[in-house]
């Protein structure tokens, strides 16, 4: 049955969020306070990459099922009311900055229209630390019949239309979980209304207290967080041993207990989540006093960003020094597929080459414009080949198609000298040196760091043995 929804904040998660709701037949209405890309996306233009969003939005706003507003009052009459704020690191700590949230809150209770019989649900989908949604319930205990859920959205930028539309699974958090059968709760059943295309397809829902759907969202991302630090400090292991990480990798992630994925080393994770969210989670475990619990995120953060630290020295290394060096580096985004720029590896390693004395030319398919703003509008050029030009270091960073699928004996016709830094440790070493490159790849140890390893496994064993 068709539902009044409305999403405020229609960012990355919100748009996708609203345009999905219309695809589900729904009548959807999303807000934001940024006038810019509220009419961008009433004009059926995407204001960010996301491959296949532009297609879905255009089908909701022709069908007359989806409108963007910058007006609260205009939400009143819907029934259903989705939280899709920011919740990106306060400027001033680690911890969550909560702001947005609270006034999107304050702003709507403002305009909802007091209700008896059904409910006037307010659903939050941010990452937030918990707590979080027992404080704001707390904001709307003045309007009669607004009831607070919590939803987290778990979508990967780059597939997210497929994962809201094809979600591994719902949570659903609720004031407290008393063990009554979430059937009869009536929050329950209008927020299974308004996803019944997914629960009819199977998709499983899980119903839980605020606080616990509340840390399934930032525990999956400490986890996720934690297993591509976990390969990357292994893949310095490997460099210092001679060892290639992607043996390794491949070979513990047939383990079905560990699983292959998220074991790719390289330059490690970015974007808008991962980083903050684990600093959070960190942050709100030392307010709960079990901050030692959660004390080994510190050491996930410091292996992530000492990644980003060794691209340098490497690069330093190949040069010989990195003043006045022409470098280009290929990908800006924190992942391919996606524009997002917020704390990206990529454009944290030009930066730091640029701080570095190095002559940087950045490129990617799709995030001139963050680019363009983090490390200035001249360093950016937007067409691979021309970006390559003159190069003496290529740094690859950010794995798009494209640059996985260089050609390396045409690339080397392109560059000043043929060297390659491969940053994800995604280019085959052979094809490359094959070419005449001079590769090196994060984790993919070189043979004299072996030998030098094995005389310092002789030493110990002398020492021990005397
Ligand atoms: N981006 C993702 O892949 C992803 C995935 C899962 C969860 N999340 C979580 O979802 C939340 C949103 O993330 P995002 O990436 O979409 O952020 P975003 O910054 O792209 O979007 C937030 C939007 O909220 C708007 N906004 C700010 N204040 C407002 C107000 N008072 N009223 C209305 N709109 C307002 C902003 O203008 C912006 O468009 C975060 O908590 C994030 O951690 C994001």
């Amino acid at each position: 049955m068709t539902q009044k929804i409305s999403v405020i904040g229609v960012g990355y998660l919100g748009a996708v969020h609203a345009a999905a709701m219309a695809e589900l037949g729904h009548d959807v209405i999303g807000l934001d306070v940024d006038a810019e890309r509220v009419a961008a996306l009433q004009s059926g233009r995407a204001p960010f990459h996301e491959p296949g969003f532009e297609e879905l939005l255009r089908r909701g706003l022709a069908a007359g099922r989806l409108r963007f507003t910058t007006d609260y009052a205009e939400l009143a009459g819907a029934d259903v009311h989705f939280l899709g704020l920011g919740t990106p690191q306060r400027a001033d700590g680690t911890g969550a900055d909560l702001s947005y949230l609270e006034s999107a809150v304050d702003a709507l209770a403002a305009v909802l229209p007091a209700r008896a019989g059904a409910p006037t649900l307010v659903v939050g989908k941010s990452t937030v630390p918990a707590g979080t949604a027992r404080a704001l319930a707390a904001r709307l205990e003045h309007v009669p019949g607004a009831q607070l859920m919590w939803n987290p959205e778990f979508l990967r930028e780059g597939f997210a239309v497929r994962d809201t539309l094809t979600p591994d699974r719902l949570v659903y958090g609720i004031p407290s979980a008393d063990g009554s059968a979430p059937e009869q709760d009536p929050r329950v059943r209008a927020l299974d209304a308004v996803y019944a295309p997914l629960l009819e397809a199977g998709t499983p829902r899980l119903v839980m207290g605020y606080e616990a759907a509340e840390l399934v969202k930032v525990s999956a991302n400490a986890f996720l967080a934690t297993k591509i630090s976990f390969i990357n400090a292994v893949a310095e292991m490997c460099e210092a041993t001679g060892a290639d990480v992607t043996d390794v990798a491949v070979a513990i992630g047939m383990d079905d207990r560990i699983g292959s994925r998220f074991l790719r080393a390289g330059v490690g994770f970015g974007g808008g989540c991962l980083p903050k969210d684990i600093r959070a989670f960190l942050a709100s475990a030392e307010q709960h006093g079990v901050g030692e619990a959660l004390g080994f995120l510190r050491e996930v953060d410091t292996i992530n960003e000492r990644r980003r630290a060794r691209v340098v020295e490497l690069a330093s290394e190949m040069l010989g020094g990195l003043g006045g060096r022409r470098i280009t580096v290929l990908g800006a985004a924190f992942k391919p597929d996606s524009d997002d720029v917020r704390d990206s590896p990529a454009l944290d390693v030009a930066r730091r080459l640029l701080d570095a004395g190095a002559d940087v030319t950045v490129t990617d398919p799709a995030a001139r414009a963050g680019a363009q703003r983090l490390v200035g509008e001249d360093r950016f050029v937007q067409d691979t080949d021309e970006a390559l030009h003159g190069a003496e270091l290529v740094v690859l960073l950010t794995e798009w198609p494209e640059y996985r699928e260089l050609d390396p004996a045409r690339t080397a016709g392109l560059v000043a000298a043929p060297r390659m830094l491969d940053g994800r440790t995604v280019l085959d070493p052979a094809a490359w040196r094959e070419a005449g490159w001079e590769l090196r790849s994060l984790g993919r140890g070189e043979a004299p760091q072996a030998a030098a390893a094995a005389e310092r496994l002789d030493t110990s064993d002398q020492v021990a043995a005397a």
